[in-house]
């Protein structure tokens, strides 16, 4: 049975809470200004820049970029879920939390997703009993033997079998009285084409069931036994399960991975078994996905923020993909993505299988950043003649280029200045060119991401007006620690419509449940930092608002104003854009521009629709 407060007593339990009073059972804390400093628990520092403000309950630390409310706090440092922290607190001010059972009313309350989680496990408890049933159930269970699964693996990560059968599965879920519509949202059964009745998704197949980061299934993967196609099968993307955002043995590697401050991401579901069975278990699996910023969050968010990434692939093409899309997604990518490449003809498990932890271990510690590794894998295929050393440069370029920390990308081409034995300078030169051509066309990455330390803040004003897209991420930054330090601006939000001119969904987001959560309680009181239920959105929202800027109105409006003078700028200028590269016949840049425009056009029509409900939106928009 799912573990269920009502919400007025969430309210009561988030009333009483005191920041203060709770973080000071775990760090010393001294009174300094308005707020309170002590030494950081999330990271190791000997002079305290862990920040806590008993007036807006939230915490922020300087140093490691960890903050939020009392809940993340308490989430993060010990480790507990959302209602584990609420209990944590009742218990602490002797607040009665009702008891575990659910009344009729509150039954209805509860939400899709947890009906589906419900489904999810009793399908979970259907196939691994059916592992253990009949021949067949012994034939997937021989299979696990052969790829050596042992059985207590099998048990930990509830390693099952989907009959080689139609309906096994909707028989059995129907008998125990799910409703149709349920077992269908959850992705367990599908139509039949001619529409009369459904049949089993997953049938004679080795079934993963995924966890999320609590342990509880939110889909599964299943696999052939055979050569036939295809070899694996996921859940559809239903409400609880997003392949983007979900990964493959986080729940059992999650405190592993804070321990050691480093995850291996690999590709495979046998992969993310073997490391684990091998005792790495700060190892998780992507779900035939690439892996995505959303997944970095999540990653980071427990490794830290100077926390380590081993990606480990099988090729080196698998590995050039990635170690390029990790420059994109990694904002620092020089620091913390290492890419380890197999050799030829290996996957993670097949080389565990075959030659043991130790030597993963040491193929590990000669795994490079993700740019020294793309120099290795150009120079391996271009060679060092004249002519091989320019088209290593010129493979290179558009890497470096996206590289906007100015420290790192110097410093990896004096690295490829000495491998190559090529002057700095001219290497230079031809990065500056590449440089130029893309500050009139495209950025290799979407919109700006949230960067949440001072020093990438100082970094993103630095790129911003290089690059002209931290720019308004920046100014949105600054209208959210507008609306939480200063509410009585927000009436000008709404009327201006401000937010559906964001580019950054996160912020937005944030400044919806901002604007959501003063229209309840009203506009002075204090308490907005209980708004987001996301962890991260949390943390960034702590960052925007522990510091106490002098806002006026007049500055208010100034700042709104140059937002929306920046965002019809933008606009502008990709007209513009538009209009040079068909101009001068560049149907490449014309394509990207074109598809760049239609993303946020498609964008702003998402967001109008997802704001409607009652407030019309002003779409001030010219076309
Ligand atoms: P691979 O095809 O590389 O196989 O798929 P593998 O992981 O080595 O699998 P085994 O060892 O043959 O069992 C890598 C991952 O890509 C996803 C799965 O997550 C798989 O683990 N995948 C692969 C799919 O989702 N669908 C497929 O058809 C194949
Ligand atoms: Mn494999």
């Amino acid at each position: 049975m799912a573990f269920f407060i009502p919400e007025e007593k969430i309210t009561e339990i988030k009333n009483a809470a005191d920041i203060v009073d709770i973080i000071s059972g775990f760090v010393l804390l001294k009174k300094s200004g308005r707020n309170h400093l002590g030494l950081c628990p999330f990271h190791a520092e000997k002079t305290p820049s862990f920040t806590v403000s008993n007036e807006k309950q939230i915490f922020y630390c300087f140093g490691c970029g960890a903050g939020g409310n009392v809940f993340a706090f308490l989430m993060k440092k010990e480790g507990l879920t959302f209602p584990e922290a609420i209990k944590y607190i009742a218990g602490k001010y002797g607040i009665d939390v009702p008891a575990e059972s659910m009344t009729p009313e509150q039954k209805k309350r509860v939400s899709e997703k947890e009906s589906l989680l419900s489904v999810n496990k009793q399908a979970m408890d259907f196939f691994c009993k059916a592992l253990f049933e009949g021949d067949s159930g012994k034939k997937a269970f021989e299979y696990l033997k052969k790829r050596s699964i042992s059985e207590q693996t099998i048990r930990d990560y509830r390693i099952g079998y989907a009959p080689e059968s139609w309906n096994s599965l909707y028989n059995y879920l129907i008998k125990k009285r799910i409703p149709l519509g349920q077992i269908e949202k959850a992705g367990l059964i599908i139509q039949r084409s001619n529409s009369s009745g459904f049949y089993d998704r997953f049938r004679d197949r080795i079934i993963f069931p995924i966890f999320d980061p609590n342990s509880q299934v939110i889909g599964f993967g299943g696999r052939v036994m055979d050569d036939s196609l295809p070899k694996y099968l996921n859940s559809p993307e239903t409400a609880l399960f997003s392949k983007s955002r979900s990964l493959y043995g986080l729940n059992a590697a999650r405190s592993e991975c804070r321990i050691t401050e480093t995850v291996y991401i690999v590709e495979g579901y046998f992969d993310l078994l073997s490391l684990h069975q091998h005792g790495i278990r700060n190892s998780v699996a992507t779900l035939g996905t690439a892996i995505t910023p959303e997944h970095v969050q999540m990653l980071r968010g427990i490794i830290g923020k100077d926390g380590k990434f081993i990606l480990v692939y099988d090729s080196d093409d698998a590995g050039i993909k990635a170690a390029y899309r990790s420059i994109e997604i990694f904002d620092r990518g020089y620091a913390d993505a290492k890419i380890l490449v197999l050799p030829s003809g290996y996957d993670p498990d097949s080389y565990l299988v075959k030659y043991g932890v130790e030597s993963f271990r040491k193929a590990v510690s000669g795994s490079l950043g993700a740019v020294s590794f793309l120099i290795n894998c150009a120079i391996k295929k271009h060679g060092l003649s004249i002519e091989g050393k320019i088209r290593v440069i010129s493979e290179l370029k558009t890497a470096l280029v996206s590289i906007t920390d100015q420290v790192a990308r110097s410093l990896y081409i004096r690295e490829l200045a000495e491998k190559i034995d090529i002057d700095e300078y001219a290497i230079n030169e031809r990065i500056k060119e590449a440089e130029n051509g893309r500050k009139n066309g495209i950025t290799l990455y979407g919109a700006g991401g949230i960067m949440a330390d001072r020093e990438a803040e100082a970094s993103a004003r630095r790129n911003a007006s290089s690059s002209g897209m931290g720019k308004g991420s920046r100014l949105e930054r600054q209208i959210i620690a507008m609306m939480l330090q200063f509410p009585e601006i927000l009436p000008e939000i709404i009327k201006r419509d401000v937010l559906s001119n964001f580019a950054d969904e996160d912020l937005r987001s944030i400044g919806k449940a901002i604007i959501e959560k003063r229209s309840l309680r009203g506009i002075k009181t204090p308490g907005v930092m209980q708004a987001f239920d996301d962890e991260e959105q949390n943390r960034i929202a702590a960052f925007l608002a522990i510091n106490d800027d002098a806002w006026t109105r007049e500055g208010c409006i100034r700042l709104m104003a140059q937002f929306e003078y920046s965002r019809k700028r933008q606009k502008d200028t990709s007209t513009k854009k538009i209009k040079a590269a068909e101009e001068i016949k560049d149907e490449k840049l014309l394509l990207e521009l074109l598809k760049e425009k239609q993303i946020q056009a498609l964008k702003k029509k998402k967001n109008n629709l997802k704001a409607s409900g009652g407030e019309k939106l002003y779409d001030k928009e010219i076309r």
